[in-house]
Order: C-alpha cells, then structure tokens, then sequence
C-alpha cells in the first residue's frame, strides 16, 4: 500500500503581454490549487517517450486519489501554460506548450465524456474561420490503453497577438480519462523541431507556420523555480542572461530538439563521468529523466535515498546535492540540489520524491523542466541547435 500523497501545486498560468509582429513574450504567473497525480506524471513521461514502465507503477498511478489530498507546504512547478486564442472570435485556451511533440491538439465542443476537468474548450462550430479536414483523423495512444484522437481542423490560431492563418487545430473527440486528468489543462501545443505528426493525412504543422512569421526563427524559454516564467518568440532578450549564450548543435537527423551532453557529476565533485549521452530537450515533461547508471549515481550521494515502484524516493530531510551536466567545448549547466526536490509525500516515512529519475531504458535522455529551471534555453529553428545560457536563479 501506498500511502495518500499529499502536496501542493503552483500551476504556473500564463497571460500575454507583449505582442509586436514578429516578436512577442508569452509570461508566467503564479498559480496554486491543483494537486497532480506524480506517479501518473511520471508514468505518462515514460510513455511519452516509451520507456519502460517500472513494475507497480501502473498500481500505484491508477489510485485515484493519489495526490488530491490536503496540501503540505512543498512548492514545486509541475507544468506550465499559456494562453493562445483560437478561431474568430477568438476563444481563449489554456495550452501546454510542448518542444517535446509536434501536434496542436485540444479539448473541444467534439470531446465526449469530459467532466474531469474545468478546461475552456475550442469550440469550431463558433468560428468563422473553422474549416474541417474532411476524413483527416489524429490518434495518441500508449500502452496502457490510454488514447486520445479525433478530427483536425484548420483555423486562425493567436498567440500573444500573432496570427497564424489555417494552422492545424486537432480536435479531440475522445481523451481517456488518465489522459485528461488535469482539469485546466486546454490541450497541448507542440513545437518539436521536426514534425512527426499523429494525424494522416499530414498537414503542416503549427510552427512550420509560424516560423516565416518570426523577425528572428527562433523561441526561447525562461522556467524559473516558483516563479514567473516566460516563453519569447522571435528575439533574443539578452536582460534574459547574464553569460553569453553557448550553442549546441541538433544530433543529425534529430526529430525533436535531440542533442548530447558529454559529461556529469553529482555535488560538484572532481569526479567527471564522460560519456556522449543524447538528450532531448523538453518543456512538456516535468522530470529530468537520465539512465539507470546516472540517476543511481546521483542518489549514492543523498543519504537515505531508495527506489520505489514511483521513482527515487529519499527522506525529506537529506540534503540533495546539485547535478551538472557538460556539453562539448567544456560548457557546463549545474541544476541546484533545491530544484532536484520534485514534491513530499505525507506519509510515515517523511518521504520526498526526486526530480532526478530513470529514463526506463529509453535511448536518450530527457531534458525537461527541472532541467530547464536551470538555463536560459534557446531553440535555433533555421540554425537547428539548442543555446544555453547563465541566468539569475531564485
Ligand atoms: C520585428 O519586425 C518588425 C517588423 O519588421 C519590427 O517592427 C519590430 O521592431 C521587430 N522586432 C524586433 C524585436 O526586432
Ligand atoms: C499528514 O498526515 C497526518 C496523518 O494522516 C495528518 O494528521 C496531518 O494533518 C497531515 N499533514 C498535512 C500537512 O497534511
Ligand atoms: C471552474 O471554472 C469557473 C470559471 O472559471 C470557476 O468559477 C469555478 O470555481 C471553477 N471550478 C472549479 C471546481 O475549479
Ligand atoms: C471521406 O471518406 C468517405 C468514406 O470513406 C468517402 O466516401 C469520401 O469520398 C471521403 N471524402 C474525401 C474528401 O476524401
Ligand atoms: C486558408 O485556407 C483557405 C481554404 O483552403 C484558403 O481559401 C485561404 O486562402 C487560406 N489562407 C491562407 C492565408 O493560407
Ligand atoms: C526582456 O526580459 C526582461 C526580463 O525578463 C523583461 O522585463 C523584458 O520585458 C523583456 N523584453 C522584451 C522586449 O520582452
Ligand atoms: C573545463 O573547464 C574547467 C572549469 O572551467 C577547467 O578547470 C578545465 O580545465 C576545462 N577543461 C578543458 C579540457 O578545457
């Protein structure tokens, strides 16, 4: 038995701000009351990327109610979305912007059976500018039998006042229940480098058209550790860093934004494991996932850590180090142990569970938002590489 989880959540959501053609920000506040299910997040990160799904955490992710339990004063940033405006007139939906897949998809008027959630949903029949795809059809589904699909639409899409003409609107018929388990979630808006989309026939993809639109085609992403965050497309901000921006380049014929990081070491030691690891950089998972051989490496350094069927457990309080990762040309980014501390558990054994955990066998690495937490991220769409710059931590 698992005992009830029980935390809070800081929901980062989203407004516009700034909105001049072709460059625009896109700004995080700070937001609270929703308590996530962590073994679902971290099953549905494993599943996004098809690793292997440790025994019992499928038990322990369908516990309903895992994770909606009284709040215990543990922040954490679990997810974060912005407002984009759909159709004419606009309709305003909260979306997970996600460099970790390339479909726009949401919850619509065409979605049966949500009463999980309180999401705004698109509404198409209310748009001018709504034209359907006839026989175009979309689909995600895992292993678990978890799925979402449905019919895809081309409409007017806004984001912080840039408009983009006839982007591809997928639209949900159905979404599993694991699926739509975050009540304000609206849908997902993917920006991965290269398309590798779930609907056929293929359509272009939302950044495909909105990249010609940029001064500059590029993004960049600025998650801060409980704090406002923001997304900016078109520019580089340089007040956004404090050390010039340093570049890796796209592993050849990388789908998503897929690099290698070539060393790393756990409490600033001496100690350098090197390696070429590829890794994906992705604002849509909220764990930093590495392998087997890392991530026990990174735990031997925090006194009483242990694995469960829900990833890396440790007592809440033992101090976790900081974790560095280098990339060639002798460039290093170093997570601090703080942001390492994904959420506490309350429960007999004062347990905490860690931002650090195993990729389940998965080929590459997952760079995601505790990562992200760390750097300034730049996301060279013609350039094809990904920049990392010092920034001002919290
Ligand atoms: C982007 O381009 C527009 C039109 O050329 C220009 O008015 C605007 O100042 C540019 N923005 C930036 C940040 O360069
Ligand atoms: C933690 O759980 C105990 C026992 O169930 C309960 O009495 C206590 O109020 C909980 N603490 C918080 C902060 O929720
Ligand atoms: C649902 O959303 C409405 C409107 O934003 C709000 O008034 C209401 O409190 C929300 N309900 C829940 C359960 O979050
Ligand atoms: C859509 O599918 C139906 C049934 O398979 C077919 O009769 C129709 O011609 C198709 N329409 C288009 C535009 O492909
Ligand atoms: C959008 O699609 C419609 C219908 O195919 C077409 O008439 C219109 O010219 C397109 N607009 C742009 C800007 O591509
Ligand atoms: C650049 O970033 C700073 C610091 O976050 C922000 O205050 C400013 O508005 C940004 N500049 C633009 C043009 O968005
Ligand atoms: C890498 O950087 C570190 C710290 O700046 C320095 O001590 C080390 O000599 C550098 N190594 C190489 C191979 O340049």
């Amino acid at each position: 038995m698992v005992s009830p989880l029980v935390f809070s959540l800081f929901l980062f959501l989203l407004s516009l701000v700034h909105a001049d053609a072709g460059s625009f920000a896109v700004k995080a506040k700070y937001n609270t009351g929703y308590a996530p299910n962590a073994a679902r997040s971290y099953l549905r990160a494993l599943q996004k990327w098809g690793g292997d799904v440790p025994k019992g955490l499928y038990q322990v992710a369908a516990i309903k109610d895992e994770g909606s339990q009284d709040a215990i004063p543990t922040k954490h940033d679990r997810e974060y979305l912005s407002h984009i405006t759909f159709g004419t007139p606009a309709q305003s939906l909260l979306m997970d912007l996600d460099t970790g897949s390339s479909d726009v998809w949401v919850f619509s008027s065409e979605t049966s059976d949500d009463d999980n959630g309180n999401r705004s949903h698109y509404y198409p029949e209310q748009s001018m500018t709504a034209l359907q795809i006839p026989n175009a059809t979309w689909e995600i589904s895992y292993g678990d039998g978890s799925a979402a699909g449905g019919n895809v639409w081309l409409d007017l899409v806004s984001i912080a006042g840039v408009e983009i003409q006839n982007a591809t609107v997928e639209s949900a018929t159905y979404v599993s229940e694991e699926l739509s388990d975050d009540p304000i979630m609206s849908g997902v808006f993917g920006l991965a480098y290269n398309y590798t989309p779930k609907m056929r026939p293929v359509m272009p993809s939302v950044l495909s058209r909105l990249s010609p639109l940029l001064n500059t085609s590029l993004f960049t992403v600025d998650l801060k550790w409980h704090a406002d965050s923001e997304y900016e497309f078109g520019f580089l901000n340089s007040s956004k860093h404090i050390e010039p921006i340093h570049f890796v380049p796209l592993m050849d014929g990388a789908k998503y934004w897929e690099l290698s990081f070539t060393k790393f070491n756990a409490a600033n030691s001496k100690l350098w494991y090197l390696f070429n690891w590829p890794a994906i950089v992705d604002t849509g998972t909220t764990l930093l996932l590495l392998p087997t051989y890392i991530v026990e490496r990174y735990y031997k350094q925090v006194t009483g850590a242990y694995e469960s069927p829900m990833g890396w457990k440790y007592p809440c309080k033992s101090e976790l180090p900081d974790f560095t990762i280098g990339f060639a040309s002798n460039y290093t980014v170093t997570v601090p142990g703080k942001y390492i501390n994904y959420l506490a558990f309350n429960d007999s054994k004062d347990s905490c569970l860690g931002g650090i955990q195993d990729n389940g066998g998965i080929e590459f690495s997952i760079l995601g938002d505790i990562f992200l937490k760390a750097v300034f991220a730049v996301f060279d769409i013609r350039g094809g590489q990904v920049g990392f710059a010092k920034k001002e931590l919290n």
